[in-house]
């Protein structure tokens, strides 16, 4: 039996330079050794607020978006949460089970309220039962977690541990957070001391895959670097340059000490043109396929549809067990 990977992502900005090089090295490997889903968490994306069009634009793309990158609708279960009414109905279960006093703690949550003065609401605050109802709903083993969602993963595992003091154990597997493969990790464009996220407020920090040609060219030469001048690999004193050359190593599959020889004499601005030439290259054929995919809703719709049914057997399955343990009827 294979273990279970749920991969869970708000519909929120657009996936990243980042994401195309994580999803290269990562999701051929897991669909062949796990049981993986993944899916769009448009009902996380509710607890702020949302212009109606783009909510449903932004689904439909982030959909295309994963598609695009190759991660393949048949070898993985790829769906929307407000499509699998199943997540609502265990969160309220949940919520049920969560002291608020647990809550109160999120550091997210906090930093939400005070992002977001004029809307806080209870969706926000009770946003990682509903997290931990997208996970126990398929029994997950493992769940692939950034640092901002370790402490709601910690909440899900508590919560499990309220459930089976009150109605026993047995219902609920309980994750852990999966740790993959230490791959290339893509820093941020003008902060290169924190990761590449596609939730960055400053749009000059991230590549986003379907940035067009003249944007990505304008992120990479805007990058920020060391006032140094010569072209080496060095986190500590150069970590602009090293997060640059890591990328342009990961995608022309030269070492950083052939980069070094090849830039030999050279500046920082022929190795940032070259590397910009080399992402738009890069990203050109998943363009063409994104695009090709939001011209064709039809066949989003049906990868929608299909993965949605293929969710809900497992969701309605467990839901059932805690019908049953809970007392409500069926
Ligand atoms: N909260 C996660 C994030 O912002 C997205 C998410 C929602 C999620 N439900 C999940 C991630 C369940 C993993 C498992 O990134």
């Amino acid at each position: 039996m294979k273990k279970t990977i749920l991969s869970g992502s708000t519909v929120t900005g657009d996936l990243t330079l980042g994401n195309y090089i994580g999803a290269l090295n990562n999701w051929k490997n897991l669909q062949q050794d796990y049981d993986c889903l993944y899916f769009l968490a448009d009902l996380h994306a509710l607890t702020v607020m949302q212009d109606p069009k783009v909510l449903k634009e932004r689904t439909y793309s982030f959909l295309a978006q994963y598609l695009a990158l190759g991660l393949d609708e048949k070898k993985n279960i790829i769906f929307v949460q407000s499509q699998v009414p199943e997540h609502t109905q265990l969160a309220w279960i949940l919520t049920c089970l969560t002291p608020m006093g647990y809550l109160n703690r999120m550091t997210q949550f906090k930093e939400k309220s005070e992002k977001h003065v004029k809307n806080i609401n209870a969706g926000l605050y009770t946003y990682p039962t509903l997290m931990a109802a997208d996970i126990l709903l398929y029994q997950a083993d493992l769940v692939p977690v950034g640092e901002d969602q370790r402490q709601h993963l910690e909440l899900c595992r508590d919560i499990v541990g309220f459930f089976n003091n009150r109605y026993g154990e047995g219902t609920f597997t309980l994750p852990e957070a999966y740790v993959g493969k230490m791959g290339a990790r893509v820093m941020s464009l003008q902060d290169p001391d924190k990761k590449m996220s596609k939730s960055d407020e400053n749009e000059k920090n991230f590549v986003s895959i379907i940035d067009d040609p003249k944007k990505i060219e304008k992120k990479i030469k805007g990058a920020a670097t060391d006032s140094g001048t010569e072209i080496k690999y060095d986190v500590e004193n150069k970590a602009g340059l090293s997060n640059l050359m890591t990328i342009y190593s990961v995608l022309s599959g030269k070492t950083y000490a052939e980069i070094e020889t090849a830039f030999a004499g050279k500046m920082y601005g022929h190795l940032k043109v070259e590397l910009a030439d080399l992402v738009v290259s890069t990203l050109k054929p998943v363009q063409d396929k994104y695009h090709d995919l939001m011209k064709n809703r039809d066949h989003l719709d049906s990868v929608m549809k299909m993965g949605a049914e293929r969710a809900r057997v497992r969701a309605t399955s467990t839901l059932k067990a805690v019908y049953e343990k809970t007392g409500l009827v069926l």
